[in-house]
C-alpha cells in the first residue's frame, strides 16, 4: 500500500496547469458511442477516471488511441463487439449508468450494466434516470447476477421524444436522458434539468456529433432526435474543482499559485465566496493567480447548490479554508445528505467543526425533515495537528492533503487510489509548488480498492478529423 507523508508548514508557489475537467470527459468518451464516426478530443487529464472510463468503452469495442502526454485522445466505435459491461465496472465510478442512454439506439441486445459506484457520499439512487429513459421507451429491469446483479435495458420498439420533467437538476439523470434523446424519434424536452458546465460542454460536442439541441435559461433542453452523425475535434474544458482545490491549497498555506488555463466564467460563486473570507485571487488572460491577501474572515453563509451555486465538490476544501478563518461559518450541504463525514478526522486535527441536522441559514432544503447532519458551524481559526488518514473520498481526500500542508508536523495519508480517481499528477504538483511531501510504499497490504485496469492496448484510429 502506499501513502503520501506531508509535512505541514510550506507555502505552495508556483504555476500548475489545469487538467481537463474528469466529469466532462467521461461523459464525452460515452457520448462517442452513439456513433460509428471518429472523434479527437483534446486536453484529455491523465486520471484513473479517465482510463477506468477508456477500459469500460475498449470492452464494448470503442478503439483508443491516447497520447498522454499531449494530451490527445482520438476514439471511433465503429461496431459493439458486445453490450455487456462486466461486473468488475460495478462501484468503480458512476459511468456504467450512462451506457444504457448511449447504446439504447445502437443495439437490439440487452444493454447490461452493473450498479453504479463512485463515492460514498451518500445514496446516490439512480431512479431519476431509470424513470426517464422508461419514459423514452427503455425496458429496464434489475436483475440478480454474480455478486450484486445488473441493469438490463432495452428498447425494442426504439426510443420516442417525449417531455420528461426531472424531480431534481441531477447531472447524471440529464446526461442520460440526453445521451437516448439523441437517437429517439421526434423531440424530447427536458425539464428542470441540470445546467452544470459539463452539460454544456457535452451539448457543444453533441451538437458536433450532429444533435440539435438547445438549451433554455429556464433548466429546459430540447433535443431533436437524429441518426445522421459527423466525425468530432472537442477540447475538454478546465476542470473547475481541480481548479478551485488548488486555488484553496494555495490560500489555506499562505502561499500563491497561477493556475494556467482556469476559466473564470465556472468558477464564479466560488471567487464570490473566497473573496468574502478576504482569499485573493486576480484574473489575468490566461488564468487566475490566487494568494495569500491577510488573515481570513469567517462569517459566513455557503449554501451548496446545483449550477450556478457553489459546487458541492468545492465544499470540503473550503471547510478546511474555513477552520483557517477568524469567526463562526455556517455551511448548508444541499445537494448530498451524507457528505460531511469527512469532518470527524479535522476535528481530530484541532478544527472546531458541529455538525446539524436542521436546514442552518435560513432556506430548507430537501433534507430538512429527515435526520442527516448536513449542516455545519465551523470555528476559526485553530491550528491543526497531523495525523495519519485514510482518504474515504477524492474531495475529502484533497481536504485531507489542504489539512496536513497545514499541520504541525508529519501526516501520513493512504487511499491514495481515490486521490489518484481524479486529481492529475498531484504528488508532482505539490513537489513543484514546494510541498514537503514523499509518496512512498508503506507495507505489503494491498490497495483496499483497485480500479479496473485498461487491458486492451492503444490503437490507432484512422481519423478523417
Ligand atoms: N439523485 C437521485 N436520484 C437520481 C440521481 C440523483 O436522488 O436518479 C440525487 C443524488 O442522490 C444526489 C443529487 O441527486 O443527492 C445530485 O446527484 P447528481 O445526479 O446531480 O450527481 P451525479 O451525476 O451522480 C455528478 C458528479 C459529482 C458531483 C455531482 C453534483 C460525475 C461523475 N459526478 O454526480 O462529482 O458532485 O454531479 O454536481 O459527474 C466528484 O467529481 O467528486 C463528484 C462526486
Amino acid at each position: 500500500m502506499e501513502a503520501m507523508k506531508i509535512t505541514g508548514g510550506n507555502p505552495l508557489k508556483g504555476k500548475i496547469r489545469a487538467q481537463g475537467a474528469k466529469n466532462a470527459t467521461t461523459k464525452l468518451l460515452v457520448a462517442s458511442l452513439l456513433s460509428d464516426k471518429p472523434c479527437r478530443f483534446y486536453n484529455v487529464p491523465n486520471i484513473v477516471e479517465i482510463e477506468v472510463t477508456v477500459a469500460m468503452c475498449q470492452e464494448i469495442g470503442m478503439q483508443v488511441a491516447w497520447d498522454k502526454e499531449a494530451k490527445v485522445m482520438e476514439v471511433v466505435t465503429k461496431e459493439l463487439n458486445t453490450s455487456y459491461i462486466p461486473q468488475r465496472f460495478s462501484g468503480a465510478n458512476r459511468i456504467p449508468i450512462l451506457m444504457i442512454g448511449a447504446l439504447l439506439g445502437r443495439t437490439d441486445q440487452d444493454i447490461i450494466v452493473p450498479v453504479a459506484g463512485g463515492d460514498l457520499i451518500g445514496k446516490r439512487p439512480i431512479d431519476f434516470h431509470l424513470d426517464s429513459l422508461r419514459k423514452l421507451g427503455a425496458t429496464i429491469e434489475f436483475r440478480e447476477m454474480k455478486r450484486q446483479g445488473a441493469y438490463f435495458a432495452q428498447a425494442h420498439n426504439g426510443l420516442k421524444g417525449t417531455v420528461i420533467h426531472l424531480p431534481y437538476p441531477s447531472v447524471g439523470a440529464t446526461e442520460n436522458t440526453i445521451l437516448a434523446a439523441v437517437t429517439a424519434r421526434g423531440v424530447t424536452e427536458i425539464k428542470n434539468a441540470a445546467m452544470e458546465p459539463e452539460i454544456v460542454d457535452l451539448i457543444l460536442f453533441l451538437q458536433k456529433l450532429g444533435a440539435n439541441i438547445t438549451l433554455d435559461v429556464d433548466r429546459t433542453i430540447r433535443i431533436h432526435g437524429t441518426r445522421r452523425f459527423y466525425e468530432v475535434e472537442h477540447s475538454i474544458i478546465p476542470d473547475r474543482i481541480e481548479s478551485a482545490s488548488w486555488a484553496m491549497a494555495a490560500i489555506a498555506t499562505k502561499g500563491e499559485i497561477f493556475i494556467e488555463d482556469a476559466k473564470h466564467q465556472d468558477m464564479i460563486t466560488f471567487l464570490n465566496k473566497l473573496r468574502e473570507i478576504g482569499g485573493g485571487y486576480s484574473v489575468k488572460k490566461d488564468g487566475i493567480k490566487f494568494y495569500y491577501d491577510g488573515p481570513l474572515q469567517g462569517g459566513l453563509h455557503l449554501e451548496t447548490d446545483v449550477h450556478p451555486g457553489f459546487m458541492t465538490d468545492w465544499q470540503q476544501p473550503f471547510v478546511v479554508l474555513l477552520t483557517q478563518a477568524t469567526g463562526s461559518s455556517v455551511v448548508h450541504e444541499t445537494v448530498y445528505e451524507n457528505r460531511f463525514g469527512y469532518t470527524d478526522i479535522l476535528k481530530e486535527m484541532g478544527a472546531d467543526i458541529t455538525l446539524f441536522k436542521q436546514c442552518l441559514g435560513g432556506k430548507d432544503c430537501r433534507f430538512a425533515s429527515q435526520s442527516f447532519p448536513h449542516s455545519l458551524i465551523v470555528k476559526g481559526a485553530t491550528p491543526l495537528a497531523c495525523k495519519d488518514i485514510h482518504v474515504p473520498d477524492l474531495r475529502a481526500g484533497f481536504a485531507y492533503v489542504m489539512a496536513a500542508l497545514i499541520a504541525e508536523g508529519t501526516s501520513t495519508i493512504t487511499g491514495l487510489p481515490f486521490l489518484d480517481r481524479g486529481y492529475e499528477a498531484l504528488d508532482q504538483k505539490l513537489i513543484d509548488l514546494g510541498a514537503m511531501i514523499d509518496r512512498v510504499e508503506i507495507d505489503q497490504r494491498p490497495e483496499e480498492y483497485v480500479y479496473p485496469q485498461m487491458t486492451k492496448p492503444m490503437q490507432s484510429v484512422a481519423l478523417g478529423v
